[in-house]
């Protein structure tokens, strides 16, 4: 059972519901979520997997996340050591998008730079339909080649991923609803180009008293941060899940200042 706790108390929601208010209209071209279980010490992962952080109501969630995507983003890290493999979603969630007039599963693409991902994983010789691999000009061609068998590969910058070329392209292609499951690097290349519109974090109730992976990693040197602002808190048993959209005037000195947002501290 999941209970809607902020901005009202609902007992009980129903998925419809959660639909409704995880669902954010998208009148001004694509729009990026990130879904991502984080432990109470900031762990992104317990045994080297999120898996263990979630629960059942942390999948429930991300079933009716998939349900209303056009497409689900990760990096090919989380491609390879979370299995993504076959169908995505479930046969009622298939016949709900497409009562919703939406194709019967969501795209998948994988982002790799480095085109590290195995054109033989299950990831793509299971794939419900042939997959997005997102990549740049200067990765090789021979892996190009290869990949090309088995995905549409989508080149987005020269050297290095060009996020907002990647946004463009999907919405060329009629994406407008860019669901990601992470992981960490990806969330980090989005969060410092600006372009994460809404996170969707599920709050484990475990310590893992680990130095593991946070949520997010950014290879920038001096990375800027991201003010968000907190849209509703819903909680299932011991475990809480906060959605948080981006705020329009993040990096205001006036929004850093502002009652619940830390400001940078000043010779401290
Ligand atoms: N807590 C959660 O909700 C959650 C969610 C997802 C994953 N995870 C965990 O996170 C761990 C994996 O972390 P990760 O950070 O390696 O995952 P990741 O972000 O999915 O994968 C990293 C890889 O994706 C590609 N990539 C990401 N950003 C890129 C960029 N800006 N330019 C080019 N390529 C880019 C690169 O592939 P190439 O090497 O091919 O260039 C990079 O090595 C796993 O243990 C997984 O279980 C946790």
């Amino acid at each position: 059972m999941i209970d809607l706790l902020w901005p009202r108390y609902v007992a009980a929601v129903t998925d419809q519901q959660l639909v409704d208010w995880y669902t954010h209209p998208v009148p001004n071209g694509p729009r990026v979520s990130f879904n991502f279980v984080s432990s109470l010490d900031g762990a992104a992962t317990l045994n080297g997997r999120s898996g263990e952080l979630g629960n059942a109501a942390d999948r429930r969630i991300i079933k009716l996340l998939r349900r209303t995507a056009d497409i689900i983003l990760i990096g090919a890290g989380t491609a390879r050591i979370e299995g993504y493999s076959g169908n995505l979603i479930d046969p009622d969630d298939s016949q709900w998008r497409q009562d919703h007039g939406k194709s019967t599963q969501p795209a998948l693409a994988v982002v790799s730079g480095g085109l590290s991902v195995d054109p033989g994983m299950p990831f793509f010789a299971a794939a419900a339909q042939r997959p997005l691999v997102i990549t740049t000009a200067e990765a090789d061609p021979d892996r190009k080649r290869k990949l090309g068998e088995v995905a549409d590969v989508l080149v987005c910058g020269q050297r290095s991923l060009d996020v907002d070329v990647l946004i463009h392209e999907l919405g060329l292609r009629g994406f407008y609803r860019l669901h990601s499951e992470g992981g960490p690097h990806l969330l980090g290349t989005f969060q410092q180009a600006g372009r994460v519109d809404e996170l969707c974090l599920s709050v484990s109730p475990v310590l893992v008293g680990w130095p593991g992976m946070r949520i997010a990693v950014s290879s920038a040197k001096n990375p800027e941060p991201s003010y968000m602002h907190l849209e509703h808190v819903l909680r299932s048993g011991d475990m809480l899940f906060l959605r948080y959209l981006a705020r329009q005037d993040s990096n205001t000195a006036e929004n850093r200042a502002a009652p619940g947002v830390p400001s940078p501290s000043k010779g401290s």
